[in-house]
């Protein structure tokens, strides 16, 4: 498989360096366009530099090169991902958009698919502060500019594995590490839905050698790992003695701890979150995503991790994880009865 001339707009972060690495290794000839701030491109692309924000900048960096397919990791303004799609509508002939199912009106249905509600979006819109409208502005704005019938929607949801510049799993992982009693939200069992950004990579590759088009919720089953299986999966592979006490939702609710943010990935299994793992993924399955095991997934972060450190905080962003304090006193809470 690959042989395709690929470029990628994006390339050095989390979905953006895995879409290369992976398309490398399938024997792509791949190319990519960032600023050039956030490090380089693996090595084996052509790595471009123009600020995207800049169409004229965009238009000199890029040539009169044409390739078979693009991946836009663009977030922000959706005027950026109009501009880039309208350039290249003539010189490629795929467009794939990595988006997000956030797009979807909140809250998400328990087993929303891709036909659910969306948000207000603005393909020519330079605003890209709203997160989900921006996100919908470029769908709107790729679809605009490239064509309904040649463009691939990935709305992804949580995306973990390598790289993973967000924070959470990282969180996890350091977490664990360090040992002791670990506040595990529970229940154990609890159904998670993500996918590890090889697998996203893999699949919008698959897509654009298909020729596929449309949205597409790209995440794996409901249940493919459990908030059990994915901490189990961190202490072995950080090799730690910490054990999980595990606390009820209820518990932790009272404790005014913030699902999502100061406990990544968790959510509780009731309320306004439920959909968000436990989204409809027939479509995306049945057009060839595959997901590899949360072990993996888990120990290839680690791994990474060890190799490169962790992530730097992100300007603007929310950290994310847990004050050790605050989990001190609700375990002590737990063990007090
Ligand atoms: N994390 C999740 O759980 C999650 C869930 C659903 C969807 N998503 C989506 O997944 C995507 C993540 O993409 P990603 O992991 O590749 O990371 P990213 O952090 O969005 O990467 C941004 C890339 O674009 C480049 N870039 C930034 N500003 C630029 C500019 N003005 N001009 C040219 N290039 C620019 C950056 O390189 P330079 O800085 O060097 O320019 C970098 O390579 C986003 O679209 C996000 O909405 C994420």
């Amino acid at each position: 498989m690959g042989s395709m001339r690929l470029l990628v707009l994006g390339g050095t972060h989390h979905v953006g360096r895995a879409v290369v690495e992976e398309a490398l290794a399938r024997g792509d000839e791949v190319t990519t366009l960032t600023r050039g701030v956030s490090g380089p491109s693996a090595p084996g692309a052509l790595a471009l530099h123009a600020d995207r924000t800049d169409p004229a900048a965009l238009r000199a960096a890029l040539g009169d090169a044409t390739w078979d397919a693009v991946i836009d990791t663009w977030s922000f303004a959706p005027s950026v991902v109009l501009d880039s799609a309208s350039l290249l509508a003539d010189r490629a002939g795929h467009y794939g958009y990595v988006s997000t199912r956030s797009v979807y009106e909140w809250p998400p249905a328990v087993g929303l698919d891709e036909s659910g509600p969306l948000v207000g979006g603005d393909a020519r819109s330079t605003e890209g502060s709203d997160y989900a409208a921006a996100k919908r502005g470029g769908e709107l704005a790729a679809i605009e500019g490239f064509g309904a019938e040649r463009t691939v929607l990935a709305r992804a949801g949580l995306i973990l594995g390598p790289y993973e510049i967000v924070g959470r799993m990282p969180w996890w992982l350091r977490r664990l590490e360090r040992g002791g009693d670990v506040l595990a939200p529970g229940p154990p069992d609890l159904k998670l839905q993500y996918i590890d950004c090889r697998d996203l990579a893999r699949w919008m590759l698959h897509a654009a050698d298909e020729g596929l088009s449309g949205p597409f919720n790209t995440v794996s089953q409901p249940g493919h790992a459990t908030m059990a299986s994915l901490l189990e999966a961190g202490i072995e592979a950080t090799g730690s003695s910490a054990r999980l006490v595990w606390t009820p939702p209820e518990v932790i609710e009272s404790a005014g701890i913030e699902p999502w943010t100061e406990l990544p990935i968790w959510l509780p299994p009731y309320g306004e979150a439920l959909g968000m793992h436990t989204g409809d993924v027939t479509k995306v399955y049945a057009a060839g995503l595959t997901c590899r095991p949360v072990r993996e997934t888990v120990a290839d972060t680690w791994a990474w991790l060890q190799a490169e450190g962790d992530p730097p905080a992100r300007p603007g962003r929310p950290a994310h994880g847990l004050d050790p304090e605050r989990e001190r006193e609700v375990l002590a809470g737990l063990a007090g009865g």
